[in-house]
């Protein structure tokens, strides 16, 4: 395998590689055609993002898709992640996720990145990646966030003060329900960009 010959690249750029894509993750997850196709469609420069391994030829051999964390801004979630069955087992897979861990860190200036498994562990242990508490994908609370706001209170009692002085937010809200893990065997992993 000349690994000079492979390229990661943003499906919505190469729009010519979308049904093989779909046929490809369906092979793996089959799903209907419709709804894959809507999911690979809403791939853009801000997450989501569909990234695609092809070769010189435009031939596609795999696929991973980054989400937003609403509740880590600085990570993505990296889902279906697949090399195309009849070339698995070259180190495909390694070369597709190093080469998203560069994107991420270089294109989108993340930090880290979350996934789930269900029995690829130890494919993304290999890579680095650890096992953490599961997270949610799902929802818009922000941790610490601080805002720039003046209190009622702080208006009355000193006019004098600066008018933009950054003040601490009042307490955030609770934060959401722990996520569920609705597969008990799902298992939550990140790595650290460095
Ligand atoms: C998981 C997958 C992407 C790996 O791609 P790949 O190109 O076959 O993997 P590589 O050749 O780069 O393997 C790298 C290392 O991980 C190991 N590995 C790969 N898949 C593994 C698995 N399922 N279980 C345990 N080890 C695995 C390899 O043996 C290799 O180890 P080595 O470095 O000691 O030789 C690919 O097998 C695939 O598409 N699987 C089906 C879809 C899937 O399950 N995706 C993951 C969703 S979480």
């Amino acid at each position: 395998m000349d690994f000079g010959d492979l390229r990661v690249v943003a499906l919505h750029k190469h729009p010519e590689c979308l049904i093989a894509c779909c046929d490809m993750i369906n092979d793996e997850w089959p799903r209907s055609l419709t709804a894959r196709l809507n999911s690979l469609q809403s791939s853009c420069d801000s997450l989501p993002t569909s990234l695609i391994l092809i070769n010189k030829d435009k031939m596609l051999l795999g696929h991973c898709k980054l989400s937003r964390i609403p509740s880590f801004p600085k990570s993505c979630f990296v889902e279906t992640v697949v090399i195309t069955k009849s070339m698995r087992g070259k180190k495909l897979g390694t070369f597709l996720m190093n080469k998203v861990e560069e994107y991420c860190k270089n294109t989108l200036k993340l930090d880290m990145i979350h996934l789930s498994t269900h029995g690829q562990q130890d494919f993304y242990s290999k890579l680095g990646y650890v096992v953490c508490h599961p997270i949610s994908i799902y929802g818009n609370y922000k941790q610490n966030e601080t805002v720039n706001v003046k209190s009622k209170k702080e208006t009355f009692a000193s006019k004098a003060k600066a008018a933009n002085e950054k003040i601490k937010a009042p307490p955030p809200p609770p934060p959401p329900p722990a996520p569920v893990n609705d597969k008990p065997d799902k298992i939550f992993m990140f790595k650290k960009l460095f």
